[in-house]
Formats: structure tokens, C-alpha cells, sequence
């Protein structure tokens, strides 16, 4: 059997999966439930200076739903914990001298100042928990006061507080970017440069989940009012895969241990996040609403795929897919793919036809001797794989990869084996050189 623990610059857990900073690590009693289930660790909930801080009194929360009711994305309006901070570290020191073999990882944020980072870590340190993640993402009600993601969008500061971090403290420094910038990479590099051992990522996105028509009131909204809030869960995951897999192939940061998190609901989600360079994979959507146990379904399902494919352990797997990542100008512009239908799985509904007529190349026809059939003309089809992504039967439609010397119906020319990109396409007019 696969082995699922991991060594994640220091901190030891029997499994990848953490709980994130958030909700469901924000007291003892939790985290205690969520250990007695399986979790391998936990980012408490984050800490910050007393006096605590205050939260609204009424939704904090806002779900977006698919049709059949699954939670597909998750905001909050929620604050840092609202207890005080002695409590936090008490029942911190607890839960690590009664679960030694799972990670803990405290969560700070403190005004981005050294004087209130070399008070508090310390204090932190005292609980014997394994490492620190420096919360400089969330993107509400904090950052209006300077903290979170106001630190985390100005990498100078990033690197300032990692600095003091790394000088004050001997614990494991993680860095909690925001994904609330045009590009993430200058963040990670300013983390790798302030000394930190790894980053965390994504906290959550600004958004508004919608406006509640009758009160013409955004909602959550507390007394008619509302404020952005932070988004997450399912549709905040590809968003979060990029960002890990920009860090992961970015020289300059290419090797920083990454905690990938972000819609992570099945063990598909976090293999992807492995894959793509993650070495611990922290969930928090997905706990707040399937609950605790989701996570044996996590281990099981990943060490079965690891088991099928081989991998004995999660560094043969992490990274894995990390160089199958490009820029678009890198992309082969002589592959050909067509789309194809198999006539023993279509039901004959016909959306393929109606999205490639309407919006793609009218590349479906629908009738064939006065009789409803669905068809690709391999003549206007470009592979664009809108079709195949919109059929509502698996399997029915495909993708075939034209091999070399076969005509492409559409260009009237033979598929050419080799490899060119745009960067020496003859239409482009910055061409570097000539295709191969
Ligand atoms: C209700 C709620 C409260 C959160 N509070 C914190 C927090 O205190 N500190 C923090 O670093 N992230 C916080 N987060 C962000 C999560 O830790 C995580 O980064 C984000 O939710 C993305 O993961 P997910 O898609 O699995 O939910 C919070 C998220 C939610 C939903
Ligand atoms: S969408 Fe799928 S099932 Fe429907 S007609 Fe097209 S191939 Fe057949
Ligand atoms: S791949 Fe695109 S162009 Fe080809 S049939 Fe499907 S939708 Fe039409």
C-alpha cells in the first residue's frame, strides 16, 4: 500500500491532508474530532493580537450552488479568530502534546510592524506547535486595517515580515499568499527571498455571491449592507492550480515547498495539486461541507490511485505534471485533433449540434437522410473540444489525434509530424526563425 505520510520542511504528518486555517480548527474540540478522523494536520485557525477581534453578528457566509443543490463555491465575510489570544495558545499546547505524530501549524496575523511579530512569536513557539503560516491573504475586514492580503499584494512586505519571521522564530516558516494579484510569482519569489521554507496557497478570492432581488441588497448582508468576501471551494480550484503551477515552474522559485489548497472536495483534487508541486494539501470548503470524515475518503482514494500507478510514496508522484506546463507560444501549432462521435453512446439530443453551430465552426450536422443523427464534418472541425464538454453522456464524444501524413479534411494539407510553435510561424511577425 502507497504510503501516504509526508515530511513537509520538517513537519511530519501521517497523511497530506490539513485542515486550512479556518472555521474547523478554530478551537480544541474540532481539531480533537478532526485528528479522531483521520486528518494528519491542521493550520489553526488564525491568531492575531488582543483585544480580539469582532465578527458580525448575523451571515458570515454565502454558498453558490449547482442545480442539484452541490455547494460549487463558498464566501465569507468571517474575521481572524474573535477568542482571545491565550486561549488559542492554551488549547494549541494541548492538542500537540496529546497528538504528537500530526502536524500543527499556527496561523498569525499581526499588524506589520517587527515589535508586534517579535512579541508574538514567541508565545506561538511556547505551544510546541511545528512551523508558523504568516497569514497575508485574506482579502476582508483585515486588510482594511493593513493586514492580510494588504501585506500579501506588496511583495516588499512579504519579504520584510518573512525576514523577521525567520529571525525571531526557529519554527518552519509558511507563507499564505493571496490570490488577489495579477501575478502570483513576484509574491512566492519575495517569500523565498525573506528566508520563509515554504508558501501556502490560494486564501481566498474578492467577491460578491450575488444580490438579493427583493431587499436590492448584496448578498450576505448584514442590516441592508454587505462587504466583499472571500471566495473559495470547488470553483475557486482551477484558479488555485495555476498560481501553484506558476510558482512550481518559475525558476526563481522553482523547489519552494508548496502547500497547495483551493477547492479540494475528492482525492482527484488533491493528486492534481500534487502533481502540480503541492507537498501537503489543505482543505477547508470541502470539511465545512461534508464534514469531518470526508477525509477518509481522501486517503482511501488517493493511496488507490497511487497503487494503480504505481507511485510508492507522494515525492514520486508531487510534481509530476509540473512540465507539462507551457506557455501558449510553446504549443504545438502542427498537432491536429477532430472531434468524434460514437454512435452507440449518443442519445441523440443534439446540444453538440446546437453549441458548434451556434457559437463554434458548424462543424455538426443533425440529420442524415431526413432522420435526426449527429455528425462531425471533419472539414469545419477545428478540435476546439467544446462539444465534448458539453455532451451530457461520458464517452459519447472524443477527441482523435490525427497522425502524420493524414490529410486534415479542413486545411486540404497533410498533418506534418513535427513540432512548431508560433514563435517561427510564418504569420507571426516577431518570428524568431524558421519552422523546423
Ligand atoms: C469561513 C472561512 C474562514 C476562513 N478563515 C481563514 C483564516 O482565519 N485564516 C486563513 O489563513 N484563511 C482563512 N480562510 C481561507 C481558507 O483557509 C482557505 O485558504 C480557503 O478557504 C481555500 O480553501 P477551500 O477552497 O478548501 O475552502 C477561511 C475560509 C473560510 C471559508
Ligand atoms: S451531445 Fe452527445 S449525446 Fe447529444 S447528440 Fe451530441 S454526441 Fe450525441
Ligand atoms: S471540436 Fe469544436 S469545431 Fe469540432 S465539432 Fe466540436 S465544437 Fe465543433
Amino acid at each position: 500500500m502507497a504510503d501516504l505520510s509526508i515530511d513537509f520542511v520538517g513537519i511530519r504528518s501521517p497523511n497530506p491532508f490539513w485542515l486550512a486555517s479556518a472555521p474547523p480548527t478554530d478551537k480544541e474540540i474540532n481539531v480533537v474530532r478532526a485528528f479522531e478522523a483521520g486528518w494528519g494536520g491542521v493550520v489553526w485557525k488564525t491568531v492575531g493580537e488582543d483585544p480580539n477581534v469582532v465578527n458580525v453578528h448575523g451571515p458570515r457566509y454565502a454558498v453558490s450552488y449547482a442545480a442539484d443543490r452541490r455547494v460549487t463555491g463558498f464566501n465569507n465575510i468571517e474575521l481572524i479568530s474573535d477568542r482571545p489570544l491565550r486561549t488559542n495558545l492554551e488549547e494549541m499546547t494541548r492538542v500537540k502534546r496529546n497528538w504528537p505524530d500530526r502536524a500543527l501549524v499556527a496561523s498569525i496575523m499581526v499588524p506589520c510592524t517587527e515589535e508586534a511579530w517579535k512579541n508574538i512569536l514567541p508565545r506561538v513557539e511556547d505551544t510546541g506547535c511545528d512551523g508558523i503560516e504568516l497569514n497575508f491573504g485574506c482579502p476582508h475586514g483585515m486588510s482594511e486595517r493593513g493586514m492580510g492580503a494588504a501585506v500579501g499584494q506588496v511583495p516588499e512586505y512579504i519579504q520584510m515580515v518573512a525576514e523577521w519571521c525567520k529571525h525571531y522564530s526557529k519554527l518552519p516558516v509558511i507563507v499564505k499568499l493571496t490570490p488577489n494579484v495579477a501575478d502570483i510569482r513576484p509574491a512566492a519569489r519575495a517569500a523565498k527571498k525573506g528566508g520563509a521554507d515554504a508558501v501556502s496557497l490560494i486564501n481566498t478570492i474578492n467577491s460578491i455571491m450575488g444580490v438579493d432581488l427583493d431587499a436590492m441588497a448584496m448578498f450576505p448582508h448584514t442590516d441592508g449592507k454587505g462587504s466583499h468576501g472571500g471566495y473559495c471551494g470547488p470553483g475557486a480550484k482551477p484558479i488555485a492550480l495555476h498560481m501553484v503551477a506558476e510558482i512550481a515552474r518559475d525558476p526563481q522559485t522553482a523547489g519552494l515547498p508548496i502547500s497547495g489548497i483551493g477547492g479540494v472536495s475528492t482525492w482527484r483534487d488533491a493528486a492534481e495539486f500534487i502533481a502540480l508541486g503541492s507537498g501537503s494539501v489543505q482543505v477547508c470548503t470541502a470539511a465545512m461541507v461534508y464534514g469531518f470524515k470526508i477525509v477518509q475518503d481522501l486517503c482511501d482514494g488517493l493511496s488507490n490511485f497511487m497503487d494503480q500507478k504505481g507511485y510508492a510514496n507522494l515525492e514520486q508522484l508531487r510534481g509530476r505534471a509540473v512540465g507539462s506546463i507551457t506557455d501558449w507560444q510553446q504549443l504545438n501549432l502542427n498537432h491536429v485533433d477532430k472531434a468524434v462521435i460514437h454512435q452507440d453512446l449518443c442519445i441523440q439530443c443534439g446540444r453538440c449540434h446546437v453549441v458548434c453551430e451556434d457559437t463554434s465552426h458548424q462543424a455538426i450536422s443533425a440529420t442524415k437522410d431526413g432522420m435526426r443523427f449527429f455528425e462531425v464534418k471533419e472539414e469545419e472541425c477545428v478540435g476546439c473540444n467544446l462539444c465534448v464538454s458539453i455532451c451530457p453522456v461520458p464517452g459519447a464524444l472524443s477527441m482523435r489525434t490525427l497522425k502524420a501524413g493524414e490529410t486534415d479534411a479542413r486545411t486540404g494539407h497533410p498533418v506534418v509530424g513535427h513540432y512548431a510553435n508560433w514563435t517561427t510561424h510564418p504569420n507571426n511577425p516577431m518570428r524568431t526563425g524558421s519552422p523546423a
